[in-house]
């Protein structure tokens, strides 16, 4: 993949950031996230290459944005698939919380694992933990396996897990495990990331949440060089049905990182509010500060753009 494309794609995240962010705290989740879908589309569009949605907002029939199969760039050139979220954190967007991002991660045809919009258990490490994790063993054998591989105690692991009753008996291991815990109330792309960032105060991420939120993070961590694994939990038989209509053979299959994201990735994210890892869009009169990072998964290199946006001197998305 063209090393260019990561300046062309950072844009579409900044688009989607920019617009998103002007309905921080508004209390409208549908509208931040359409302003962000509407944003992103339509950078999208702008760039010369022939690219397909694999992980996007849904699938065709339910979602009108940026869904399951929709074709996006100008049509010619590479042939690209997409995993996207423009708003990941819709709600603390409109609650004006940390940690919502706009992101996208591109890689060539077929690289991503195909997911239907169900529910994922993950567990995520940074690099010092690579190599540590199995979701097969239980939260204990893994916070104790981090633990050796980071030449810690268990008592100096942060596990963050989202806040919901699902994770009651979890919450209740790790507590007993001696962990400490970072209860979140969304965006876990966000806390999947932060355990590669040694200054987040953050380990491991545990937990179920979203599938594509899960393809996204492995993505991310791809290119970061930390781990992830990805196990698909179904809340019903028509999303199994679906899921096997996209090539999910083994429903109870537990994904390794590679298995999620494969091949050369790039990823690019813009915070919207502000995050552990990225700063939110800060407006001023006539523009706007954005903070990006742009990552490849080939080279590792990991870059962090500051942007000064000027509207009066370019169109708004
Ligand atoms: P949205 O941006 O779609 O609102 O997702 C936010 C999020 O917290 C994800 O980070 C997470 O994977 C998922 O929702 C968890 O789903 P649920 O809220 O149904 O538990």
């Amino acid at each position: 993949m063209n090393r260019n494309f990561a300046m062309e794609f950072v844009r579409v995240t900044e688009a989607a950031a920019l617009e998103s962010a002007r309905l921080m705290g508004r209390g409208d989740e549908k509208a931040a996230d359409q302003a962000a879908v509407e944003a992103m589309r339509k950078m999208l569009n702008s760039i010369e290459f022939d690219g397909t949605v694999v992980i996007g907002e849904g699938e065709r029939d339910e979602a009108p944005m940026l869904y399951i199969g929709e074709k996006v760039g100008q049509g010619k050139g590479p042939r690209l698939d997409l995993a996207l979220d423009p708003l990941e954190g819709t709600t603390i967007c409109a609650r004006g919380g940390n940690n919502s991002l706009s992101v996208i991660a591109i890689a060539e045809e077929g690289k991503f694992l195909h997911a239907p919009d169900t529910y994922m258990q993950k567990i995520a490490v940074g690099p010092s933990a690579k190599g540590a994790i199995d979701l097969s063993a239980t939260p204990t054998q893994n916070l104790r396996r981090i633990a050796q591989a980071k030449n810690c105690d268990v008592q100096d692991l942060t596990v963050v897990i989202l806040d919901r009753p699902r994770h009651a008996d979890l919450i209740a291991e790790v507590r007993a495990a001696g962990a400490r815990i970072w209860m979140i109330g969304d965006g876990d792309v966000s806390a999947a990331i932060s355990t590669c960032k040694p200054d987040s105060g953050v380990d491991v991420l545990m937990g179920t949440g979203g599938a594509p939120e899960g393809v996204i993070a492995a993505a991310a961590l791809r290119c970061m060089g930390g781990d992830f694994q990805g196990k698909l939990v179904f809340r019903n038989d028509d999303e199994k049905a679906r899921a096997t209509k996209m090539g999910v053979v083994d429903h109870g299959k537990i994904y390794r990182i590679d298995e999620l994201a494969s091949g050369n990735v790039l990823f690019c994210a813009t915070g919207v509010t502000q995050g552990t890892f990225l700063n939110g869009v800060r407006f001023f009169k006539g523009g706007a500060h954005t903070h990006s990072v742009v990552m490849r998964s080939q080279s590792g290199t990991i870059r962090y753009i500051e942007a000064e946006h000027h509207f009066d001197r370019k169109p708004r998305y």
